[in-house]
């Protein structure tokens, strides 16, 4: 199809918008800002070392951590600033909050407040970002509670507190060989391409629909002395192949950039596992679930996939603290959910009669 026959992003967000003629534009124009913002951060990105962007932050003063305890690079923390710039003037927003600050964001006294939460990760997979491997923006669209509306008072943590299943719209960018976002606002996944010449997201992948079923798996292997035994089973059945239960090879992709993996498991099906393990008692996961689990999660389970703790729907969980982390399971939804049978099936010992397992005589 030539390119002039594609939607623009803006063309198709104002055609979603005329299926309910009461809503105020808000909304669009908030996902609008936020595209920007994306594009923004794609451009550093893709100048790297020649935008003088790569790097720790502060470096010369010993280098920041974020309230997570992770080294914050210069893309995170510019990345973050391009997120609020964008975004807080339109008086869409009643707050924001992001995982390079320790607490809410409070929209700046000269602008108006409006109705949505904005919630970010404004650069994920940080890690591979001297390294020039894919990384992206992951954010996600909450309705600021009523009160918060009315009283057009100060954001709070907990009015961030949301489940996943709250959430109006989710979406990531990817800045790849190709700058791509990939959002839903609860009608399917859609996929649009940064076109360099327009610059325009330009609508390239619509209705995406994850497969049902995989041979490709994703998970940190050096990990696994930490896993809990439902996983450790899953990927020792993977890694049996053709002559393991599974009755099929597996193949391993391992990118750790978490919105990397999931646009390949949105393009070909896969799943993706960074699960709750023994490695830091303290952490309840590696991934956190307002900002990466939970608008990841509602993505993938809209393009027909499933998102999950490993035992529950990630989507359901209710958070307890903004920067909560937690064990995530998602992708092609039949893998997804043979994890969660794992789970809740009774503990299996080292010393089961092997003639009792799965494909086994006594079992179908
Ligand atoms: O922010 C989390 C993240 O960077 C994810 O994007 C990625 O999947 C994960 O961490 C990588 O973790 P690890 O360093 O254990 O491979």
């Amino acid at each position: 199809m030539p390119l002039t026959q594609r939607s623009t992003l803006t063309q198709f967000l104002i055609e979603e918008r005329r299926r309910f003629p009461s809503a105020s534009g808000d909304f669009n124009a908030l996902i609008l800002d936020v595209a920007i913002a994306c594009k923004a951060i794609a451009r550093a990105v893709a100048l790297g070392a020649l935008g003088g962007v790569l790097g720790n932050h502060a470096e010369d003063e010993g280098g920041s951590v974020n309230v997570q305890g992770e080294t914050q690079k210069k893309l995170d923390v510019l990345s973050n600033k391009v997120f609020i710039r964008r975004t807080e003037w339109a008086g869409n927003l009643a707050g924001m909050a992001s995982e390079e600050m320790e607490l809410p964001y409070q929209i700046a006294a000269q602008y108006p407040r409006g109705k949505y939460l904005l919630v970010f990760d404004p650069l994920d997979g940080s890690s591979n970002i001297d390294v020039n491997v894919s990384v992206g923006s992951i954010f996600s669209v909450l309705r600021a509670p009523q009160a918060v509306i009315d009283a057009g008072r100060d954001v709070t943590e907990a009015d961030f507190l949301q489940s996943g299943s709250m959430q109006v719209a989710a979406g990531y960018a990817l800045y790849g060989p190709t700058t791509m976002l990939v959002i839903t606002v609860g009608d399917g996944v859609n996929g649009f391409t940064l076109d360099p010449n327009l610059g325009e997201f330009m609508l390239t992948h619509p209705q995406i629909r994850i497969p049902p079923d995989t041979q490709e798996f994703a998970i940190n292997v050096s990990n696994s002395r930490f896993w809990q035994a439902p996983v450790k089973r899953y990927v020792d059945e993977c890694l049996a192949g053709k002559t393991g239960p599974r009755g099929k090879d597996f193949n391993m992709r391992w990118i750790a950039s978490m919105v990397a993996e999931a646009h390949r498991i949105l393009m070909r099906g896969g799943i993706f596992m960074y699960p709750r393990d023994t490695k830091d008692a303290a952490k309840s996961g590696r991934l956190r679930l307002l900002y990466e689990a939970n608008p990841v999660g509602m993505i993938v389970e809209q393009a027909g996939g499933r998102a999950s703790t490993g035992e529950v729907p990630v989507l359901g969980v209710q958070p307890s603290a903004l920067h909560q982390r937690i064990g995530l399971v998602f992708g092609s939804k039949n893998e997804v959910e043979r994890i969660e049978r794992y789970h809740a099936e009774p503990a299996r010992s080292d010393t089961d009669n092997p003639l009792f397992f799965e494909r086994s005589l006594f079992r179908n």
